[in-house]
């Protein structure tokens, strides 16, 4: 089981995490890092839970997420960036986390655009990044953070996509040293990140993305887009090269097709 003290005891961080907000039970710690943000908590601070009851996913969808069995955390920065940039701290999450997954796990983990981790081709992470502004500039970013740990059974419809380390390793993993390697990861990237140099991050991004090449259709509210994934645009879109032209991505769930 978590608690505060196990997981402030094991950290090797100076900033992250030295703020930490630990619960049993939770709506959502994004929700809960917003609302610590709006009343002035400084960077580097995170909301830890055993369970959420509202938890959140991209696109309004529902995140769930058996009780003592995973990570769910949200961790609060300001970093100096412009508006501009901001999409970008995305990255810099995604490969914090697949650094320290890899470390724990001996596995390569894959990074699939925008922000999910993925394990033997399975989701085993999923991230949410919620911004605010304050006109051209970042006011705070809340990086939202759900890992599949030890869980060994997804609900129905998600079983044949979702996958946790636990049974990728077949064996139960320590959720405290994950959680530390993944604050000592963020922080060295922060460094970087924060000062709007993310080239390195890209770089260690695109060697972890397996969708270049492939054919994918881009499911968005609207529309479908069909055609081969050709890298990142300037400003982080999933560039989709179609019949008709080349088209930047900037929101949507990506379906990999199998024979592209
Ligand atoms: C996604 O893949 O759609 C993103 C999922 C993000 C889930 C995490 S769990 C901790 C944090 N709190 C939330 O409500 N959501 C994020």
């Amino acid at each position: 089981m978590l608690s505060k003290e196990s997981l402030q005891s094991a950290l090797v961080t100076s900033l992250f995490g030295k703020r930490l907000f630990f619960f049993e039970s939770l709506d959502s710690t994004n929700t809960c890092a917003r609302t610590l943000a709006e009343a002035g908590m400084d960077e580097g601070a995170v909301v830890v839970t055993e369970f959420q009851t509202s938890g959140r996913g991209r696109h309004g969808r529902t995140w769930t997420a058996d009780a003592k069995e995973n990570l769910l955390f949200s961790v609060l920065l300001r970093p100096p960036l412009p508006k501009t940039s901001a999409g970008f701290l995305t990255f810099f999450a995604a490969v914090s986390v697949a650094r320290a997954l890899e470390e724990v796990s001996g596995q390569p983990m894959e990074c699939k655009w925008p922000n999910d981790l993925l394990l033997n081709g399975r989701k085993v992470c999923g991230i949410l990044l919620e911004n605010s502004f304050n006109q051209e500039l970042v006011e705070y970013s809340v990086i939202g953070i759900g890992i599949n740990v030890n869980q060994t059974a997804f609900p129905g419809q998600l079983a044949p996509y979702a996958t946790s380390l636990a049974l990728e390793l077949s064996t139960s993993v320590d959720r405290v040293e994950l959680f530390s390697k993944i604050m000592a990861s963020m922080e060295s990237a922060y460094r970087e990140a924060r000062d709007g140099n993310f080239q390195n991050l890209l770089s260690q991004w695109n060697a972890r993305c397996k969708m270049f090449g492939r054919t994918v259709t881009v499911v968005q509210d609207n529309r479908r887009i069909t055609g081969r994934a050709i890298g990142l645009n300037h400003d982080g879109g999933l560039l989709v090269e179609t019949e008709t032209g080349t088209i930047p991505v900037y929101a949507g769930d990506i379906a990999l097709h199998q024979n592209g």
